[in-house]
């Protein structure tokens, strides 16, 4: 497998609270985007995609949100790999550290997240069985170290049968930001 252990360089522990105060604070009028109620919900643990949702919510205007595990993942690249492998082998869902307190108003979520082990990490899979999602749009997208997002496109639909999966996007080039938000007219 590839793990992509170079595009991680200089992102180490990086977790900055990119605190949801937008997300948890504001009413449910909040992330209005062309019609739409969008948040931008991410994990990232060494940047990637932390910059990929920063581009989007800039390009949107959306809400956003930080799925932070209650547990922090480690600093260094293996031990991160290897707890990511166990999680993956045991099924697990780690817990996520905090939620998005207005879910309900929100009708499309642009789901970030970095491909691990060719799928979803498993706080994605605990974030998204956490809330009532049906009726929701889900537009995915997720930066590798060349894993396409399609790896993890089974795990999603799997989640959540009762939300839409709207076309995702592998990120891992920074121009394919926002010819895909046209392609979902957001922007
Ligand atoms: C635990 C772990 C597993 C990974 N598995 C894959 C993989 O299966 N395929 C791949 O292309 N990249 C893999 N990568 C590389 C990451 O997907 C890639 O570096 C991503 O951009 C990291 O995003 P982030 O900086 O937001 O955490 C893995 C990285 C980690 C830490």
């Amino acid at each position: 497998m590839m793990l992509g252990g170079a595009s991680l360089l200089g992102c180490g522990s990086e977790q900055e609270a990119t605190q949801p105060a937008k997300a948890s604070a504001q009413p449910a009028t909040s992330g209005k985007v062309k019609g739409s109620h969008v948040l931008v919900a991410y994990f990232s643990w060494g940047g990637n995609t932390r910059r990929r949702a920063q581009k989007v919510q800039e390009l949107t205007g959306a809400d956003m949100f930080e799925i932070k595990p209650a547990k922090p993942y480690p600093t260094k690249y293996e031990p991160t790999t290897k707890v990511a492998k166990t999680e993956r082998e045991e099924n697990a869902r780690p817990e996520v550290a905090s939620r998005v307190s207005n879910m309900e108003g929100y009708d499309t979520i642009l789901l970030g997240y970095p491909i691990w082990w060719h799928d979803t990490p498993k706080l994605i899979d605990t974030f998204l069985e956490s809330y009532e999602l049906s009726g929701k749009k889900i537009a995915p997208f997720c930066t590798s170290g060349g894993s396409p997002l399609e790896e993890s496109l089974p795990t999603l639909e799997q989640l959540d049968k009762q939300a839409t999966l709207l076309p995702g996007l592998t990120a891992n080039d920074m121009d394919s930001i926002e010819p895909w938000l046209r392609q979902l007219s957001l922007v």
